[in-house]
C-alpha cells in the first residue's frame, strides 16, 4: 500500500525549502516504496493519462529519462522541448508560454537558467511546475540523494555530508539545505572563492538549527571531511560557466577526491559512501580526462566500492516519479 501524500496534491517544486521538513521526507518514503513496487514488476495507473511537458535549456541525460519514464511507467506521458523546439522566451515570453503549456499539460517540468523562470512558469500556467535544476537549485536531486543515503545506512539520523568542491553551485545550495531539513550535519570544503553565497547559508542555518545539525564552511578539504559519512562531489564548472574553465580547475586541483580524501574521514566500509550528482569528471570518463586525469574525482574513487552514484542515478526515477504522483495522482487511479 503506497502512503499517500495529499498535502503534496497539485504542488510545485521551486526549491527544497519550499517543502516542509516532513513533506519532503515523506516524498523520499514514497520513492522508496515506488521502486519496490516496481521491482516486484508493477507498472501501475497512477499517472493515467496525465500529460507532462518537459522544458529544458541545458542538456541532461538522468533529469529527461527519469522524468519520462516516470510518467510512462504509470501510464501517462512526457514531451520533451527544448529552446528552439518551442518559441519559449525569444518569440513569446515565458509569461505567455506558460499559460498555453497550462491549458494543454498537468504538469510542467523545467531545467534551465535563472530560477526566475521557473517561478514565472509556476505562476502563470496554473499546473504544477517543478525545477529540474537552474543556476540556483536542484532540488530534485537530492531528493534522490536523500533516499541513496538512507538505503545505505537504514537512516538518515545522525549521518554527516562532507560536500567538496564549488561550494555556491545549484547542487551545493540544494544539498545544503536538503541536509539542514533532514538534520545531517552538513560541511562544505570549498576556497574561499567559491564558499556558499551568505544567504544560502543563512537560510541553511536557521533550519539546521531549529533540527540540531550543524552547519559548517572549512577551506582545508582533510579537514572539512572528517568523520563524514557521506563525500559528495559535483563538477567543477557548471553548464553555463564554460568561460571559467580554467580558473576553476587551478582553484579547485586542492579539493578532487580521491583515496587519500576518503580515508581522512576516519570511516570505512559501512560507514561511508562517495555520492556525485553525474555527469562526472573521473579518469576515464572522457578523451580529456584519460590525456589530462581526474578533475573532480579519481577512478579509484568512483569505481570503489564506497560509490553509490549509480544507485543515486537510478533514484532521480523513482524519487521524480514520487513528485509527479503526489501532484498530480487522481484518487481513484490508486
Ligand atoms: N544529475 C543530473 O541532473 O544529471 P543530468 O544533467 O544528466 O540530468
Ligand atoms: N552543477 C551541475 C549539475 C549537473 C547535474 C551543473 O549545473 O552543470
Amino acid at each position: 500500500m503506497l502512503t499517500w501524500l495529499p498535502e503534496l496534491k497539485d504542488r510545485s517544486l521551486m526549491r527544497l525549502a519550499s517543502l516542509t521538513d516532513a513533506e519532503m521526507l515523506n516524498l523520499v518514503d514514497l520513492a522508496a516504496q515506488l521502486k519496490a513496487r516496481r521491482r516486484a514488476g508493477v507498472r501501475g495507473d497512477l499517472l493515467h493519462r496525465r500529460q507532462i511537458a518537459l522544458i529544458f535549456e541545458k542538456s541532461s541525460t538522468r533529469t529527461r529519462n527519469s522524468a519520462v519514464i516516470a510518467a510512462r511507467d504509470e501510464g501517462g506521458d512526457a514531451e520533451y522541448l527544448t529552446r528552439p523546439d518551442i518559441h519559449f522566451g525569444k518569440k513569446e515570453s515565458v509569461k505567455d508560454t506558460a499559460r498555453v503549456l497550462g491549458r494543454i499539460y498537468d504538469g510542467i517540468l523545467f531545467r534551465g537558467f535563472a530560477q526566475q523562470t521557473v517561478e514565472e512558469l509556476r505562476e502563470y500556467s496554473g499546473v504544477p511546475v517543478w525545477n529540474g535544476l537552474t543556476d540556483d537549485f536542484h532540488p530534485t536531486q537530492i531528493l534522490a540523494d536523500l533516499l541513496t543515503m538512507k538505503e545505505s545506512f537504514g537512516t538518515l539520523e545522525g549521518l554527516s555530508v562532507a560536500y567538496v568542491g564549488d561550494g555556491r553551485n545549484n547542487v551545493a545550495n540544494s544539498l545544503m539545505h536538503g541536509c539542514a531539513k533532514a538534520g545531517i550535519g552538513y560541511t562544505c570544503c570549498a576556497p574561499a572563492a567559491l564558499r556558499p553565497d551568505e544567504k544560502m547559508l543563512a537560510e541553511a542555518e536557521e533550519i539546521a538549527r531549529r533540527n540540531g545539525s550543524p552547519v559548517r564552511v572549512c577551506e582545508d578539504p582533510k579537514e572539512g571531511v572528517r568523520g563524514a559519512n557521506v563525500i559528495y562531489t559535483d563538477v567543477w564548472v557548471s553548464m553555463g560557466e564554460e568561460a571559467k574553465t580554467e580558473e576553476r580547475i587551478r582553484m579547485l586541483r586542492p579539493y578532487r577526491v580521491d583515496m587519500d580524501l576518503m580515508r581522512a574521514t576516519g570511516n570505512a566500509d559501512g560507514r561511508l559512501i562517495f555520492l556525485h550528482c553525474l555527469p562526472a569528471f573521473h579518469d576515464s570518463s572522457t578523451e580529456a580526462t584519460r590525456e589530462t586525469g581526474a578533475l573532480e574525482v579519481t577512478d579509484e574513487v568512483f569505481e570503489s566500492k564506497y560509490s553509490k552514484v549509480f544507485d543515486e542515478s537510478e533514484n532521480r526515477m523513482h524519487t521524480i516519479k514520487a513528485l509527479f504522483v503526489s501532484a498530480l495522482n487522481s484518487r481513484e487511479a490508486v
